[in-house]
């Protein structure tokens, strides 16, 4: 899990735990593809209560094709799948380390539910550009120096009009509103990502609003 709570407090991370707890129920294979994340020192999944909010979205919005990027281990697709009453998921990650254990948890769904994924292993840029769907909506959850270059592809007709854009870690470890930069950011990350938002808030194409998570989790209609 990441810290949320030396981020917000110890109010805070209370707050948070009354909620996964009323609301936001990991089962067992949710639980222990995070405790691999954590027992690898990658605990880099979005957190339960974000997975929630990707399925409440999902049941508004009852996409019929959800693109991913950045599978990990599968965690944010198994939330996601699990809330897709009539379509599918395209999942990439370029990392065959992460597509192995993707593939191993999928294999673990219930239901048949991972006949819905698709699992593409590939740069991300280069598997959009031959992948001929377009979708309903899109998660962005990967390297964040090409977050820019994914919302590109989107407005290029990747999403359609009236889609949604969901992107984790918009606020890149606070970096888009410090003057100084975080540890482990590079500055063409900070601003990338800077320009990944001013475009988000553009009334113009999107309506948008980040959430205020640790990481920072935008939702964008584009109009
Ligand atoms: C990192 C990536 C993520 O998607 C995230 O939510 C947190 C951290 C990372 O690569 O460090
Ligand atoms: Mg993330």
């Amino acid at each position: 899990m990441r810290k949320i709570g030396n981020v917000f407090g110890e109010t805070y991370s209370k707050r948070l735990s009354y909620i996964r707890e009323l609301y936001a129920n990991e089962d067992e294979l949710l639980k222990n593809i995070r405790l691999y994340g954590e027992a690898n020192d990658r605990p880099i999944n979005i957190n339960p209560e974000e997975g929630k909010l990707l399925q409440v979205l999902i049941k508004l919005h009852k996409p019929k094709v959800v693109i991913e990027i950045g599978t990990l281990y599968g965690y944010s697709t198994i939330w996601m799948v699990r809330a897709i009453e009539n379509g599918e998921i395209y999942t990439i990650d370029r990392q065959d380390c992460n597509i192995e254990k993707a593939e191993q948890n999928f294999a673990k769904l219930e239901n048949n539910l991972g006949k819905k994924i698709n699992l593409i292993h590939g740069d991300a840029q280069e598997v959009l550009k031959n992948l001929n769907v377009q979708a309903d909506m899109l998660f962005i959850d990967a390297d964040k120096i090409n977050y820019l270059n994914y919302l590109n592809w989107a407005e290029n007709g990747g999403v359609r009009k009236g889609g949604l854009v969901v992107a984790d870690n918009v606020m890149l470890s606070g970096a888009v509103y410090m003057d100084s930069l975080p540890e482990r950011v590079r500055i063409t990350a900070k601003n990338n990502m800077i320009e990944f938002n001013k475009r988000l808030a553009n009334p113009e194409k999107y309506e948008s609003i980040i959430l205020n998570t640790e990481e920072g989790l935008s939702i964008s209609i584009v109009v």
